[in-house]
């Protein structure tokens, strides 16, 4: 539906008037418990919302506009199996793949969940064999190094769940190789030995051609070393895919494939065999402990009200700042080094989700959808792109996030860490007056003149809202929960926006461009089919190889 029509909609929109003309500061000023009001805690993460440019009126309203689009109807179609993702006529069921309780869950007349355990036992048994050193290399020895191989959700997802995990991690080393340049692949394997590097092909469609290309190399180069011999095949490579012919055809036995279903899309897909990465870095155990904390985040997110629900919160405040105070852009700042590859899975997740500008209805929308994330781990940013968001002209909401026990963290390194994160948020909240900074510059012993000069640029305006989440540790538990969030965010904000947040229609035409374009790169004498930018860059490039 468009959300635009709704009388809750009509509400926020008045309401905003008033919120312009407000600051934080007095806010918090007036109301001695909103931080204890405007705080949630569940499934190992505390969510301190108190910092967002709102008021009650305003979040009885968002809560209003959920309800009114009809999101907690939309949330059960999708837990129970329905064909929500309108497009590609499919169900959206990653949450089966974490689903640990007893009831079924019907697609197509069938229940799912004994198949999605059924895999997983598989995958797990395989983590198992690599880990322990049952599995041997084609001369006999075992495996040291293990390189996945996909791209967007067949890497981002086990990427960044193996990276924030790294100090649990006990198995053989991980390697992701991603980017179609050559030298992503290379760089990763110029120190590791064919005979003791296993390789998963991640895709869920095999025919990914970044994945498939690397994919070819990788192959060449371990035929290489065996001399030839394709038995060593089987020995170091498997594939994760929905896509059983394309896998044969690459040469990969199926007893080595580990599959999932099309109702799993690609950057949800880390719950599925696409995790077998993390299975092997963490173990078995790890990963079914990452899927517990999402399965926990599942729960949270089914049957808590909404005004205490933590993916409907985050949601809310984001279609707030996105809708009715044209806040463009959302920063995510993990404060824990080892979250450094989460805010690139959440721009994925995010922006492949929402970043449309039509409803599943086929209408074109008249208001913003997704906005546009980023971020890098906290205290980094504030040495560098912080400085915008303090005093730039933008309003750029940011979600802090901080685990606050993590093993390998020492002091004084932790302390000051949080202390960094807490006091960002309340900078950016708080800012500091003209009158705040002459008494400070006075007191320093400034002369009048060079205040009276430095005066407004050291002035904040404050008045900038963050969320704060402070997760009780990085666990693969607490780790799974915080994914899960934010995939319900992003769920809860698409069905505000009337939006299929599952088809990803937009990459299609580059992709098919590039196809045409590689082959125009690679034929001499070929046809000119492009638009005259592109047609001037062809010729430069193909000159410029010559
Ligand atoms: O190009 C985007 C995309 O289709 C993503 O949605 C997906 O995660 C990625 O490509 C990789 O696809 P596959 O797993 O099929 O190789």
């Amino acid at each position: 539906m468009n959300p635009t029509t709704t009388a809750a909609w009509r509400a926020l929109a008045s309401q905003s008037e008033s919120i312009r003309a407000s600051h934080l500061r007095e806010v918090f000023a007036q109301d001695p418990s909103r931080a204890q009001r405007m705080a949630v805690k569940a499934c190992g993460i505390y969510l301190d919302y108190s910092k967002n440019r709102i008021s009650d009126e305003v979040l009885n309203q968002l809560v209003k506009l959920a309800e009114e689009t009809g999101v907690p109807a939309h949330a059960r179609k999708m837990f129970a199996g329905e064909k929500i993702n309108n497009t590609e006529k499919r169900a959206v069921l990653h949450t089966a793949l974490r689903n640990l309780g007893d009831t079924p869950v019907m697609v197509d007349g069938q229940n799912v969940i004994p198949a999605v355990r059924e895999v997983r036992s598989r995958t797990n048994a395989f983590a198992r064999r690599v880990r322990s050193g049952e599995w041997l290399g084609y001369t006999g020895q075992t495996i040291t190094d293990v390189v996945n191989i996909g791209i967007g959700g067949s890497d981002l997802g086990p990427l960044m769940v193996v990276e924030a995990l790294k100090p649990l991690a006990d198995g053989p080393r991980l390697h992701f190789v991603s980017n179609v340049d050559s030298l992503h692949l290379n760089q990763t394997l110029k120190d590791l030995d064919p005979a003791r590097t296993l390789f998963i092909v991640a895709s869920k469609t095999f025919t990914t051609i970044e994945t498939l290309t690397n994919a070819r190399s990788a192959r060449a180069w371990l035929l290489e070393a065996a001399q030839g011999d394709k038995s060593a095949i089987a020995r170091h490579f498997v594939a994760v895919s929905t896509n059983k012919e394309k896998v044969s055809e690459f040469g990969i036995d199926l007893e080595n494939m580990f599959g999932f279903w099309d109702w799993v899309g690609g950057r949800y897909s880390l719950w599925s065999s696409i995790g077998l990465p993390i299975a092997v870095a963490l173990g078995p155990d790890g990963f079914e402990e990452l899927l517990a904390g999402a399965y926990e985040m599942d729960q949270h997110f089914q049957n808590a009200p909404i005004r205490e629900n933590l993916p409907y919160l985050l949601a809310l405040l984001g279609v707030w700042y996105n809708n009715f105070l044209d806040a463009k852009s959302h920063v995510v700042a993990p404060y824990n080094q080892t979250l450094h590859r989460l805010p690139a899975f959440l721009q994925q997740l995010d922006m492949e989700s929402n970043g449309k500008s039509v409803r599943a209805d086929g209408e074109a929308v008249s208001y913003a959808t997704g906005p546009v994330i980023w971020g890098e781990p906290g205290t980094n940013g504030q040495h560098a792109f912080f400085q915008l968001l303090h005093q730039g002209t933008s309003l750029i909401p940011v979600d802090f996030i901080l685990a606050l026990d993590q093993p390998g963290q020492i002091e004084p390194h932790r302390t000051s860490q949080i202390a960094n994160c807490l006091a960002q948020a309340s900078a950016l909240m708080q800012g500091k007056t003209q009158a705040e900074v002459q008494a400070e510059m006075r007191e320093k012993g400034v002369s009048e003149a060079q205040i009276t000069e430095l005066l407004t640029h050291r002035e904040f305006s404050g008045n900038r809202p963050s969320n704060m989440m402070l997760l009780d540790d990085l666990s693969p538990r607490t780790l799974g929960a915080l994914i899960a969030l934010y995939e319900h965010k992003v769920f809860v904000q698409g069905v505000i926006w009337g939006l299929n947040s599952f088809d990803q229609w937009g990459v299609e035409l580059g992709k098919q461009l590039a196809t045409g374009i590689e082959q125009r790169l690679s034929t001499p004498n070929s046809a000119p089919g492009y638009d005259a930018s592109t047609e001037a860059l062809i010729n430069y490039v193909k000159a410029a190889k010559r």
